[in-house]
C-alpha cells in the first residue's frame, strides 16, 4: 500500500478506535508494556519521547517514573488518542506531560533532545518501521536509549485472521506488513540499520484473556486497527466478519465461554 494511503487509513482508523480501546485492550497488552518499561528502565528526571501513545497507557507509567522533574513528550497519529492522553494525564495530576500529533516515522523535534524514545505496539502501523526506528534515534542524545514493543510472529498469535477477513472484504489491506517487524531479527536490523549499539531483541509469549465473546469481538472490531473498515461495513457483513473471526479462534474457547488466545511480542532496546 502506498505509505500516504497506509498514514491515513490509520489515523483515522484509530480516531474511530480510541474511545474503545482500552476497555478492548487494556489487560491483553499489559504484559507486554510492563517488559517495554523494565527494558527502558526510566530514570527520575529523565526526558522521554514517547511514539504511538494511544490512550496513555504506557506514557502515565513513563510519567510517574520521571517525576516533576522529568518530561514526556506524549506522540501518536491519531489526534482522538492524542487528546485522551492529553487529558487522563492531566487528570493524574502529570503536568509533566506533554502531546502532540506526530507520526512515529517523522518525529518533528530538535535532535538529541531526549533521553528515552519508547513506542509501545505501534510500529506494526508505520509504513516503514526502519524510517521510524531512526526518527527515534534522532530524537534522544548520544547514550540515550531506543526501546520499541512490536507483535511477534503471525504463527504465534492466536487472533491473526483478522486481518485477511476483514481485507477479503475491503479495497485495500488494512495493515499490510502487520506482523513483519515481529519475525526474528526484524526489528533488531532496523535498529541497527538507525545507527543504534547493543541492540538487544526480547521474545516473550503470553495468553490473552478475554471474558467473553462480546469482548473480543469488541477489542478486535471496533477497538483496534481494522475498526475504520468495520465503521464502513453493512450490519450483514459485520456478522459475516464476526462469525468467521470467532470460527478462526474457536480452539481458544473456553467451556465458560471465555477465551485464551496465545500471542507473542517482541522488545528491542537500542543505544544512541
Ligand atoms: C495498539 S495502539 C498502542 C497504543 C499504546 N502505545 C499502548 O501501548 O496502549 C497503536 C497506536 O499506534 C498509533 N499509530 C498508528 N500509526 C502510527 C504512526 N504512523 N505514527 C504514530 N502512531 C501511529 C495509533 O494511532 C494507535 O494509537
Amino acid at each position: 500500500m502506498e505509505p500516504k494511503l497506509q498514514i491515513r487509513v490509520q489515523r483515522y482508523g484509530w480516531d474511530a478506535a480510541a474511545e474503545l480501546y482500552e476497555d478492548g485492550w487494556c489487560d491483553p497488552l499489559a504484559p507486554a508494556q510492563e517488559t517495554l518499561l523494565k527494558v527502558a528502565a526510566i530514570k527520575p528526571g529523565e526526558r522521554v519521547i514517547e511514539a504511538a501513545c494511544g490512550s496513555g497507557l504506557v506514557t502515565k507509567a513513563v510519567a510517574s517514573a520521571v517525576g516533576p522533574a522529568g518530561a514526556v513528550l506524549a506522540t501518536d497519529l491519531s489526534q482522538n488518542m492524542v487528546d485522551l492522553t492529553a487529558r487522563t494525564c492531566a487528570e493524574a495530576g502529570y503536568g509533566w506531560v506533554t502531546t502532540a500529533r506526530m507520526s512515529a516515522d517523522d518525529l518533528a523535534v530538535e535532535p538529541e533532545s531526549f533521553d528515552a524514545a519508547v513506542c509501545a505496539l505501534g510500529l506494526m502501523y508505520v509504513p516503514d518501521p526502519g524510517k521510524a526506528a531512526l526518527s527515534m534515534a534522532r530524537a534522544v542524545r548520544t547514550g540515550g536509549r531506543v526501546v520499541a514493543t512490536v507483535w511477534g510472529e503471525r504463527r504465534n498469535c492466536g487472533w491473526a485472521e483478522i486481518f485477511p477477513i476483514v481485507d477479503a472484504r475491503v479495497v485495500s489491506e488494512v495493515c499490510p506488513l502487520f506482523f513483519a517487524s515481529g519475525t526474528p531479527g526484524s526489528l533488531r536490523r532496523d535498529f541497527e540499520q538507525a545507527g543504534l549499539r547493543h541492540v538487544e531483541e526480547h521474545r516473550q509469549r503470553e495468553t490473552l484473556e478475554f471474558a467473553h465473546e462480546r469482548s473480543l469481538l469488541s477489542a478486535m472490531l471496533q477497538g483496534g486497527p481494522v475498526a475504520l473498515a468495520v465503521k464502513r461495513f453493512t450490519p450483514e457483513t459485520i456478522k459475516e466478519v464476526e462469525a468467521e473471526f470467532l470460527d478462526s479462534v474457536k480452539d481458544h474457547r473456553a467451556p465458560d465461554g471465555s477465551y485464551r488466545i496465545p500471542g507473542e511480542f517482541v522488545t528491542v532496546i537500542g543505544y544512541r
